[in-house]
């Protein structure tokens, strides 16, 4: 028998490789949290447990020092991944589109959602603290289904209709913006820092 898998869902997961950077991240976000406003304002009226720079802030990149490198050291890595998904991008490079902090608070989650209007999307891990909540990617099949019988508890990883993975920090995560995640509640203590972004054609 031949069996073929097609279809295939990328996820990349690489270290950023740079703890000083990580660190200098961290300090910024921290930072931002305290003194954003606009931002505050916004996770106030907004439920957000904990601070999201995702609706005040824009250009964190021009901003501050750390998050232009880690802009570059994105823009290789997302031209790699386009390259792993054999894009055909017409001789053009992804572009960064967004750029955002996460700030989250014990008892925080983040429910399942996509990233409309992007290509590759990905979150660079800051800060975890124990229990502060894994992210959850589901099969972008799911809703074709119906009938289909559930799979075994010890399937091979690539035949689960989820995948949780428990990042570190420095842990950056891509994946095509279509598929669907979330983040699981925040159960432990302290927060869990992240930076999450969009790449555009
Ligand atoms: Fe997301």
């Amino acid at each position: 028998m031949t069996t073929a898998t097609l279809f295939p869902t990328l996820l990349d997961q690489t270290s950023l490789g740079n703890d000083a950077l990580v660190a200098e991240l961290e300090h910024s976000v921290r930072i931002l949290a305290r003194d954003d406003m606009a931002g505050r304002r916004w996770c106030r009226e907004h439920g957000y447990r904990g601070y999201t720079s995702y609706a005040s802030l824009d250009d964190l990149p021009r901003r501050d020092p750390a998050f232009a490198d880690l802009k570059r050291h994105l823009d290789r890595h997302v031209a790699q991944f386009a390259e792993a998904c054999a894009f055909d991008l017409g001789g053009r490079r992804l572009k960064l589109d967004s750029l955002w902090v996460n700030l989250l608070k014990p008892g925080g989650h983040h429910g399942a959602h996509i990233h409309p209007h992007s290509v590759v999307s990905g979150t660079l891990y800051l800060a975890l603290p124990d229990g502060s909540g894994a992210i959850r990617f589901e099969d972008p099949r799911l809703g074709l289904m119906m009938a289909a019988p559930p799979r075994l508890a010890d399937a091979p990883e690539a035949m689960r209709n989820f995948r949780t993975v428990t990042p570190e920090p420095g842990t950056v995560l891509l994946w095509e913006s279509w598929l669907r995640h979330d983040v699981l509640p925040h159960t432990g203590k302290g927060e869990r820092i992240s930076v999450s972004f969009n790449y555009r054609w």
